[in-house]
């Protein structure tokens, strides 16, 4: 047999037994907890895939938290779903602020009468640029002589830094810290609690122009894959999902855009060419019904639409086909 044919064979065959080991073992969640009865958190509801996450547990008469800074739009979504949630409440709050965090577990609490059974942690910022750019590192300025070497030096490294910094604090520790506050009482009040994080495949795999996108998403991924391994035996299930494109604003939210991580819905942001197509993207809508599922399931892995789960395995069997690919994306062949 050629090494196509096997190449391809595993590339076939390895999405079906990813598929089959994602889910934990243990009887499905929907039996333990039933719908009406099920306690769920938000965290990032005020637009996008979280507040499709909220009219869907809405929908099944769930009681649910809504999290996010924006107040207005967390506070429309609660009057408008409140017919069909067992019971909903908004709860503002900046992830990035332990003293938020504290304040938003305490009240998100209080909401669900002292038990949580679901974090879904979807709140998120993503970057755009080219790093070097980000940078000011240009590669086509003439050499010049200086005795120093300054003029090799990039012009904006600060700004890199910061952009990184932000991006790290909202993808990687405010789900760290979340996690770290939810986790008593997913374990000590429900019947069988769930974490579940929205990643993306930029944390699988890389994207010219997302840089430290991908790099907190990638630091997002390794801890929440070895912390389920860590907490499965006191019966709390960790899910990671990681959805290619999704229909939303959040290139409104890039960090090194100008007027960037809005902080309320009256700011606008002038809607902005950013490398990427969308062509193809999920809805929001279709990404939550597969988080919702993911979670009813208690899988470890939700890969969305489907076919990534062969970029994955591409990932290792031809990984210069997985950077054909991203960089023919966006714009980088
Ligand atoms: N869209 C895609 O193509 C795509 C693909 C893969 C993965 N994802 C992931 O999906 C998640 C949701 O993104 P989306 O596409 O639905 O974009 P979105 O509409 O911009 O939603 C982002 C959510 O995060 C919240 N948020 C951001 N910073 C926050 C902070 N400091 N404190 C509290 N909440 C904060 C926002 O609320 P406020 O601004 O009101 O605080 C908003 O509710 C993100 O983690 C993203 O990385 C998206």
């Amino acid at each position: 047999m050629s090494t196509a044919a096997i190449a391809l064979g595993v590339a076939i065959a390895t999405p079906l037994l990813i598929k089959a080991f994602a889910r934990s073992k243990g009887p499905a969640r929907t039996t333990t907890i039933p719908h009406a009865d099920e306690r769920v958190v938000i965290i990032g509801a005020s637009s996008g895939i979280g507040s499709e996450l909220a009219r869907i547990y809405a929908e099944r008469h769930a009681h649910v938290v809504l999290v996010a800074r924006r107040m207005e739009l967390l506070q429309q979504s609660v009057q408008e779903l409140a017919p069909a949630a067992s019971s909903i409440h908004a709860v503002q709050g900046d992830v990035t602020l332990p003293e938020d965090v504290r304040r938003i577990t305490l009240e998100s609490l209080k909401a669900l009468g002292g038990k949580v059974d679901t974090l879904i942690i979807c709140a998120g910022i993503i970057s755009v640029l080219p790093f070097a750019e980000l940078a000011g590192i240009d590669s086509a300025k003439p050499a010049v002589s200086e005795s120093d070497y300054s003029h090799l030096l990039p012009t904006d490294p600060d700004k890199a830094l910061e952009a990184s910094t932000r991006i790290m604090n909202v993808n990687y520790h405010a789900p760290l810290n979340l996690a770290s506050h939810f986790l008593p009482a997913l374990t000590q009040t429900s019947a069988a609690g769930n974490i579940i994080v929205v990643s993306s495949m930029a944390g699988k795999v890389g994207a010219p122009t997302r840089s430290i996108y991908c790099a907190s998403k990638h630091a997002a991924q390794g801890f929440f894959d070895a912390l389920g391994m860590e907490v499965e035996r006191t019966g709390v299930h960790v899910g990671i999902v990681s959805p290619g494109t999704v229909a939303t604003d959040l290139r409104q939210s890039a960090v090194d855009l100008p007027k960037a991580d809005a902080t309320s819905s009256t700011e606008t942001v002038p809607p902005m060419k950013v490398a990427g197509t969308k062509k193809g993207a999920m809805t929001a809508k279709a990404c939550a019904e597969g988080i919702v599922r993911g979670s009813d399931l208690r899988q470890h892995e939700v890969i969305m639409p489907w076919f990534y789960h062969v970029s994955i395995v591409l990932q290792i069997v031809s990984p210069s086909l997985v950077r054909w690919l991203a960089k023919k994306k966006y714009g980088y062949l």
